[in-house]
């Protein structure tokens, strides 16, 4: 069975669970040859109903918020992490009831909630995010060892007096890279971090590993990990989003007007700001099937939303054949970053979540009206 666009309603996001699957097989190969664990960072993708299928392959989800973390525990219920900058006293009780690893971001906040952890009902571990002061990084919105950033401890800041009950480091400092990165990152760690690392139990190597996609260095990710197993005996966590479902979701549009301004403008019936927020705020260019840049092929079109903002622009494509009303194009990776940030600015509908596997072919899981809207407004 193929799976075929024309059937995907527009706007629409699609899974493919075939390519999924084939992600988890690999990032499930790292955890067998290892023995790491692997969770899916639902930040980057949180389509629930697939949940399960992620289950059979990972070790459980990271989460940046209460709602993340009973997400995970109600729709995988499997090892459930929770970090965030900071956690507020309203969420922190709720958290305990859903959480098997908190993650802390400054020793003020440990200190304050440690008490609240050790009396809970179950047993959680808890780690501190630790700042090593290196990335490789060149976008400043994604850097977390930027000068002054408030992501982790730094090795000035640390309190090594303060370590009881802490059993493990956690550090982020990846964003889309190989595992050369994570290399070098690991050697800051290991400098301004090893003496505390002898005390604790494991360490979490954040997100950002681009595992699956296909210059990955996967021979070297695992001598990473099998590094910091073997010198100081830690247990390994790797908690990517985007590797898990990299390249393997679309959104499928539609043309809904061409209008002329000295150059062709082709508007849409999806959004940049609504739909792929990313592309505006990373930014990026998302490929397109069988488009290509401006010129290359011989009808260039400006991409455009249906919303007022003026620059609510995905770029400038080309195509073989003229586009016209009612031509449908498919966005490419369309699967992390996209659902969860997607928004209903303008009154416009959210995209339906579809899935497509060989079995059951195209199945429409959810899609969305103005109740949608309405609820999240008063
Ligand atoms: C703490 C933490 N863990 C994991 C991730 C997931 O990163 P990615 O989706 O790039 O793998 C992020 C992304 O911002 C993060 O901040």
């Amino acid at each position: 069975m193929n799976l075929d666009f024309n059937e995907v309603p527009s706007p629409g996001y699609v899974v493919d669970e075939r390519l999924l699957v084939k992600n988890l097989k690999l990032l499930k190969s790292v955890q067998d040859r290892t023995g790491c664990k692997i969770l899916l960072a639902q930040k980057a993708f949180s389509m629930f109903a697939l949940y399960p299928l992620i289950g059979q392959y990972l070790s459980g989800v990271a989460s940046s918020s209460l709602y993340e973390a009973r997400l995970g525990r109600e729709e995988m219920d499997k090892e459930v992490h929770v970090y965030a900058p900071a956690f507020s006293d309203r969420d922190f009780d709720r958290i305990l009831r859903v959480a098997d690893h908190l993650v802390f971001n400054s020793f003020s906040q440990w200190d304050r909630f440690k008490d609240r952890v050790n009396h809970a009902s179950r047993h959680i571990e808890c780690g501190i995010r630790v700042n090593p002061e290196y990335s490789q990084v060149e976008t400043g919105l994604y850097d977390p060892c930027a000068p002054f950033s408030r992501m982790g401890v730094t090795a000035a800041n640390f309190q090594p007096d303060d370590l009881d009950g802490l059993s493990g480091l956690h550090f982020h400092t990846l964003c889309e890279q190989n595992s050369d990165a994570l290399e070098h990152t690991l050697q800051a760690v290991d400098q301004k971090f090893g003496p505390y690392l002898k005390k604790m139990k494991w360490i979490n190597f954040g997100g950002g590993h681009h595992i699956t996609r296909s210059d990955y260095d996967v021979e070297r990710l695992i001598r990473c990990i099998r590094f910091m197993q073997n010198k100081y005996g830690l247990d390994v966590y790797l908690e990517p989003g985007e590797a898990v479902a990299l390249n393997t979701g679309y959104l499928v549009s539609t043309v809904l007007d061409i209008t002329e301004n000295g150059m062709a403008n082709a508007i849409l019936d999806t959004s940049a700001t609504c739909h792929m927020p990313d592309v505006l705020e990373m930014p990026y260019r998302p490929k397109i099937i069988s488009a290509g840049k401006s010129g290359e092929l011989p009808y260039t079109y400006r991409l455009g939303g249906p919303t007022c903002l003026a620059g609510d622009v995905i770029g400038d494509y080309s195509f073989r054949e003229p586009l016209h009303v009612g031509s449908r194009l498919v966005f490419c990776d369309m699967a992390i970053y996209s659902m969860v940030k997607n928004n209903t600015f303008n009154g416009i509908a959210l995209p339906a979540i579809t899935t497509f596997n060989a079995k059951d072919g195209l199945q429409v899981i959810r899609e969305f009206n103005y109740d949608d809207f309405k609820n999240r407004l008063s």
